[in-house]
């Protein structure tokens, strides 16, 4: 079974990562393991869907490892990662009794972590946390790094505390009933990962991928391979923990002084783009992971029209982004609505944008946004938003 230690020295804490087929049934023992003798409740937060499929076994989990056990469900879906889901994650904390020896566990994907992690964080000035991932997207990348918070009118991800969790238990048969969009979202993040942090990481993802590896979803007709999958799944889910740990050890706040290559920013590959698509479409037409995919291939035509990027290198980024599943269209959306949607990117300092761009495949830089014209960026967009098959 991988494990991945996080170690964060300005915190002076260590904590693992474990990744594994049909890990669940482990979870109370494991959080017993971090939390001690002493700690008497778990109060698991989750959403219906997640927790018809895989909350039972949670609990009956908890129960095993001698924790008194509550559970609350939030609303589906990423309005609700609210003040208001917020303010009822807080009566539930109340009303279960936690005192500060006791844990909330995160059973979900990363709406359901985030929104977890942040009453964790805040309620009695911080509760251990346990964070049990059940998306592609959250288990690589949004259950490593401590970032916990929810939404605001304003924009998403405003409010918010790291908090990092006590162990993070990845049960890679979860992702076995994840729906096919939730798959390609959490595939296209990867390969994000891919392109930032090594050339190795990006061929992993893309060998697993063009094997076959997205279709480790239900129903499907390859159901027959999943066991080579199931073991090669485990390696590339603990490859992309291991590369996210890494940069957030190095980098835990996302210093905005810092532009190099390992900086935490890095990570932002094709967002600005990816957030400008969503923006652009009310939030409808894209998940965001998909808007992601876009998003690396407009920056991969913007690192080559700058010069910095290789055709060949670019091909092979279109070439893994095509393998993650197929993206909702975007060839028809306005070039100029998408750059006026880019105004007040989060991503900004100073009132200057960064983009990310690549030098190569496995290689990131950090560039002020007045670097790039808007003739070459409207071309890149035009470029990057063509269909890919
Ligand atoms: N904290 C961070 O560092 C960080 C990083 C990236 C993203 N995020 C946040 O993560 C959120 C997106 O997370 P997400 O993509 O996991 O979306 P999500 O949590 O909304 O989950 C996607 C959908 O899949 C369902 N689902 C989850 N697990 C399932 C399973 N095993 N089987 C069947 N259905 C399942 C959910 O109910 C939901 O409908 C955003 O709010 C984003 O801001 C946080
Ligand atoms: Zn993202």
């Amino acid at each position: 079974m991988p494990r991945i230690q996080v170690r964060l020295p300005a915190r002076q804490t260590n904590y693992e990562i474990k990744i594994g087929a049909g890990l669940l049934s482990q979870l109370g023992r494991e959080v017993r393991a971090v939390l001690g003798p002493n700690s008497l409740r778990a109060a698991l937060i989750s959403n219906p869907i997640v927790f018809e499929h895989y909350g039972k076994r949670a609990l009956q989990s908890l129960k095993a490892g001698n924790f008194k056990t509550t559970h609350w469900l939030m609303s589906e879906g990423e309005r609700h990662k609210s003040f208001r889901s917020w303010e009822q994650a807080i009566e539930f904390l109340t009303t279960s009794g936690l005192e500060r020896g006791d844990a909330v566990v995160a059973l979900g994907g990363g709406v359901v972590g985030d929104l977890a992690g942040f009453a964790a964080a805040t309620y009695l000035r911080g509760l251990a946390f346990v964070q049990v991932p059940t998306t592609l997207l959250a288990q690589i990348d949004a259950s490593v790094g401590g970032k916990t918070g929810v939404n605001l009118a304003a924009g998403k991800n405003l409010v918010g505390a790291f908090h990092q969790p006590r162990v993070v238990l990845i049960d890679t048969e979860t992702l076995r009933t994840l729906p096919r969009r939730e798959s390609t979202s959490g595939w296209c993040e990867a390969v994000k990962q891919g392109a930032v942090g090594s050339r190795k990481l990006f061929d992993q993802t893309r060998r697993f991928l063009g094997a076959g590896g997205r279709y480790f979803s239900p129903g499907n007709k390859r159901e027959a391979q999943t066991k080579v999958f199931a073991t090669d799944l485990d390696e590339v889910v603990a490859a992309h923990c291991r590369f996210k740990a890494a940069i957030v050890a190095g980098d835990e706040q996302e210093d905005i002084s810092r532009a190099d290559h390992r900086s935490r920013r890095i990570l932002n590959f094709g967002h600005t783009i990816a957030h400008a698509l969503e923006k652009a479409t009310g939030y409808r037409r894209f998940r965001h992971g998909e808007a992601v995919g876009y998003g690396m291939l407009v920056a991969g035509e913007i690192s080559k029209n700058v010069g910095m990027l290789a055709a060949g290198e670019l091909e092979s980024l279109r070439e893994a982004v095509r393998l993650c599943g197929p993206l909702p269209p975007a060839h028809d959306l306005a070039i100029d609505g998408i750059i006026r949607a880019m105004k007040h990117d989060k991503k900004s300092v100073g009132g200057v944008m960064r983009w990310v761009l690549l030098e190569r495949i496995g290689r990131a830089r950090i560039v002020e946004g007045n670097q790039i014209d808007k003739r070459l960026l409207q071309s890149s967009l035009r470029a990057g938003l063509q269909a890919l098959y």
